[in-house]
């Protein structure tokens, strides 16, 4: 068995848009400027957008914050989406997911420029994806595929499960997956909530991609030996005796699966790192598109 060491490939690719950022610096020219919106305080989106911000400092982008109150209006927030749009300073942005209830995700996400959706979110970038156009990849499935690059796991003509189906994870690494290139050439099969009998599915996959946000979902009798696994999910389970309250957890039971796997992704460390770094390599290619 294998780790997959997300942590220590995103500290790489991160180095090599530091190394990038410093001849931007020696050139006179501005760094890339990546901003993050965040409405309302929930835990697991603080953390992450707290992790974007120290990665930026550390790599020498510049990065803003823009934190808005859990009652934030859908006019509001369209109206920050569209400074940000105008303001010739940002390179790139985000708008955190989940939103609060009470503001319609899709009418915000349509609204962000597509020259500036470094999530790749936007109907015109995810267009181009599937069309294998140049565009902003979203960062997890980039991450995905940039860490079987980097380990040079073979893909081509493997059956890749993917289990689920969203727009930022579970859709986009099925069809990156299943394109010509490099960690692609996979045959994929798309499983989700209907799928019936998923473990018939899963013990024939030569790669497991699992999106589902199920703790410990995927155990040892579901997987043949020598299976590739991506765990994806990321959950906080309640604990009181840690420090925090919670400890994170992936989609699958580790401790039973990884054993007969070739390669494996922690959780944390594994997919969640590149992730980060991925939304920065968008930003880096969102502020050479626009100079
Ligand atoms: N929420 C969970 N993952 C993501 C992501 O990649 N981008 C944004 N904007 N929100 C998320």
């Amino acid at each position: 068995m294998n780790i997959l060491d997300g942590r220590k490939i995103s500290n790489q690719i991160k180095e090599e848009i530091a190394v990038e950022v410093a001849q931007i610096k020696e050139r006179g020219e501005k760094v890339p400027h990546l901003a993050a919106v965040l409405v309302g305080n929930d835990g697991a989106s603080l953390t992450y957008v707290g992790s974007k911000v120290r990665s930026c400092k550390k790599i020498g982008f510049e990065s803003t914050l823009i934190h808005l109150p859990e009652e934030t209006t859908e006019v509001a927030l369209l109206r920050q989406v569209e400074d940000l749009n105008a303001n010739p300073d940002i390179d790139g942005y985000i708008v955190q997911l989940p939103l609060p209830k009470h503001i319609d995700e899709e009418k915000v996400l349509m609204a962000v420029h597509p020259d500036k959706d470094v999530d790749g979110f936007h109907p015109a970038n995810f267009g181009k994806m599937a069309l294998g156009m140049e565009t902003f990849i979203p960062a997890t499935p980039f991450g995905i595929m940039e860490l079987l690059r980097r380990y040079n796991i073979e893909t081509e003509g493997k059956h890749t499960v993917v289990i689920g189906r969203s727009n930022i994870v579970g859709r986009p690494i099925s069809i990156l997956m299943s394109q010509k290139g490099k960690a692609a050439n996979a045959t994929v099969t798309v499983t989700h909530s209907r799928t019936k009998d998923l473990t018939e599915f899963t013990q024939k996959a030569d790669i497991i991609v699992s999106a589902l946000g199920s703790p410990d979902f995927l155990k040892a009798d579901m997987v043949k030996e020598g299976v590739v696994i991506i765990d994806v999910g990321i959950t906080r389970v309640p604990d009181e005796t840690r420090e925090k309250g919670y400890y994170l957890t992936g989609d699958v039971d580790f401790d039973q699966v990884a054993p007969k796997a070739s390669y494996i992704t922690p959780v944390p460390g594994g997919v969640g790192p590149m992730t980060i770094a991925m939304l920065l390599k968008n930003t880096l290619l969102a502020r050479e598109r626009h100079s």
